[in-house]
């Protein structure tokens, strides 16, 4: 399989291909296997990533930081702006310039829709989109690919449950469309309607001969999912918190809906939840997001910076 990513910056999942997934995969199962077995591989020895984030991070910061040490490189981590010359009013091209001249690939976090890719017109290393605003969050969207490609045969027969804020969630924006690549024919987005899939996102999955049923029950379609993707609603983009408060819990997912869920489906979350699943579906067998979807982050994150870095 010919790596595609080699020196290349990762901003949207617009530009990757289902053969480029499949060769994340593969090397994430292959990292797995060295990493359970030594702990960590020298293949990015003498590499230094610089993970910055404009925006609070727990999982992509930690996992990216912890990737680049199982691969024997170095980083800089800088969980938060503040004290930084970000603070001074440094520009976001000059701050490119400047982690430029340490690393040699850089994430980036950034609380505005497409800054990522600006960030990388000025950068003269390659750049890693960890989420810019509400558009997309391409790592996560591989990571949860894998996740899913390991409990089912193929992603051709399977229906696809996306629920809660997926206007402002920027991880479904990208899931949905790696998922349409992978081979993905069904989609059920759930949301109340102020919260809808953006329309350019749905009516690109519709090119793509996807079939999309949009509603606001989880209720009355959790029991057709073979994948129930749980999301939080994203408090920082409201400008009017009453309106936040009223939508905050408008699915909960819990013991009677789980029981109304196919016994083959899983359950993922990007984390983190914030009340939309209850802790008593933590133990269902079907739950993933702290069992295997987050550990897959690691894999795959190393995976993608390992083909980002050697050809
Ligand atoms: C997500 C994000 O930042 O978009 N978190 C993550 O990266 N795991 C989801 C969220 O914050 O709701």
């Amino acid at each position: 399989m010919k790596n595609n990513f080699y020196n290349k910056s990762l901003i949207s999942i617009k530009s990757v291909s289902k053969e480029d997934s499949l060769y994340i995969f593969e090397m994430a199962d292959k990292l797995k296997n060295e990493v359970i077995k030594k702990g960590k591989t020298n293949d990015l020895e003498g590499k230094i990533l610089a993970a910055l984030c404009y925006e609070p991070s727990s999982r992509t910061f930690s996992s990216f930081i912890t990737a680049i040490q199982r691969l024997g490189g170095g980083f800089i981590p800088l969980n938060g702006m503040e004290y930084t010359s970000v603070d001074k009013g440094e520009t976001i091209s000059d701050t490119a310039k400047v982690f430029s001249s340490y690393a040699d690939i850089i994430v980036l976090r950034h609380p505005v829709v497409g800054s990522v890719s600006e960030f990388a017109k000025s950068a003269t290393v390659p750049v890693i989109n960890a989420g810019d605003g509400s558009r997309e969050h391409p790592t996560q969207a591989f990571l949860d690919s894998y996740t899913i490609g390991k409990h089912f045969k193929s992603f051709e027969n399977i229906t696809v449950g996306l629920v809660g804020d997926l206007l402002y969630g920027r991880t479904v924006h990208s899931l949905s469309l790696l998922l349409s690549k992978l081979g993905v024919k069904k989609f059920i987005f759930i949301s109340p309607d102020l919260l809808k899939m953006p329309p350019e996102i749905v009516s690109g999955l519709k090119m793509l001969n996807c079939e999309i049923t949009e509603s606001e029950s989880l209720d009355s379609s959790i029991g057709n999912m073979d994948i129930i993707y749980m999301t939080r609603v994203q408090k920082e983009r409201f400008s009017d918190i009453l309106v936040y408060e009223k939508y905050k819990l408008a699915y909960i997912l819990n013991k009677s809906l789980m029981q109304k869920a196919k016994s083959s489906s899983i359950v993922l979350h990007p984390l983190p939840r914030v009340g939309e699943i209850l802790e008593e579906i933590d133990s269902d067998p079907r739950a993933l997001y702290f069992r295997e979807e987050m550990r897959n982050g690691l894999y795959v994150r190393m995976a993608i910076i390992k083909s980002i870095l050697i050809q």
